[in-house]
């Protein structure tokens, strides 16, 4: 048998909102994605999912380990991968990376101190704008870094911003709108096009 056609996915809400357009276009989980297994069987022999932590998933992707994956955009724009195409906006994890401070506070007219896990794509916004700030980067809870005096602003996802708003924070500018992505390994699209294209047809299909 040939190896099987790989999908990287994602842990927790985005896995939530992608399984039903995967299942829409034919392919299902074939055990319980709750246990602490990687590699788990589908409803079809030749296809299996990896689950990985969002931040993994163009890496995977990138490197050909996957074929295919889905991943939010602000996570393929940090990191600026190349060898990746991306065929479809699956139109879920919808959300926009924004800079956000104290409420009741204006940003600070000099430097700035950032923190982020988006550093990339914050070093660039700052740049583009002509701000010059020194980057803290964390790797959660940035919410707290404005609250404790460890930065004058921070640059995250917001959704609801009901995070920012359960915090005295307010959401500032708009960086990029983002949406998860189904991200193609550019040398399996030509090599296991017979098996990709169709798949990538499907969930287009269970998008309409
Ligand atoms: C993200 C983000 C915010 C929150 C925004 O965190 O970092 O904290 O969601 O959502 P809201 O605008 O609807 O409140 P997430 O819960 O994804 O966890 P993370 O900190 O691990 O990224």
């Amino acid at each position: 048998m040939s190896q099987p056609l790989i999908i990287a996915l994602s842990k927790g809400r985005l896995l939530k909102e992608t399984l039903p357009i995967l299942a829409a276009a034919g392919i299902e989980p074939g055990e319980d994605l709750g246990s602490r297994k990687l590699i788990f069987d589908t409803n079809q022999p030749d296809v299996k999912f990896i689950i990985l932590r969002a931040v993994d998933v163009p890496t995977f992707v990138t490197r050909g380990v996957a074929h295919i994956g889905v991943s939010g955009l602000d996570q393929i724009a940090e990191q600026s991968l190349n060898d990746l195409y991306l065929p479809l906006d699956l139109g879920v994890s919808r959300c926009r990376l924004m800079t956000a401070g104290l409420a009741d506070q204006a940003p600070p007219s000099g430097r700035r101190r950032v923190a982020t896990k988006y550093t990339h794509l914050a070093r660039e916004y700052y740049a583009r704008m002509g701000i010059q700030v020194e980057l803290i980067k964390l790797y959660g809870a940035m919410e707290l870094a404005p609250l404790v005096g460890l930065a004058d602003e921070i640059v995250d996802i917001v959704d609801t911003g009901n995070t920012l708003k359960a915090n005295g924070l307010a959401p500032r500018e708009l960086i990029m709108h983002s949406s998860a992505r189904l991200v193609v390994n550019k040398a399996a699209w030509k090599t296991r096009h017979e098996s990709l294209a169709p798949l990538v047809k499907q969930i287009e299909g269970a998008l309409a």
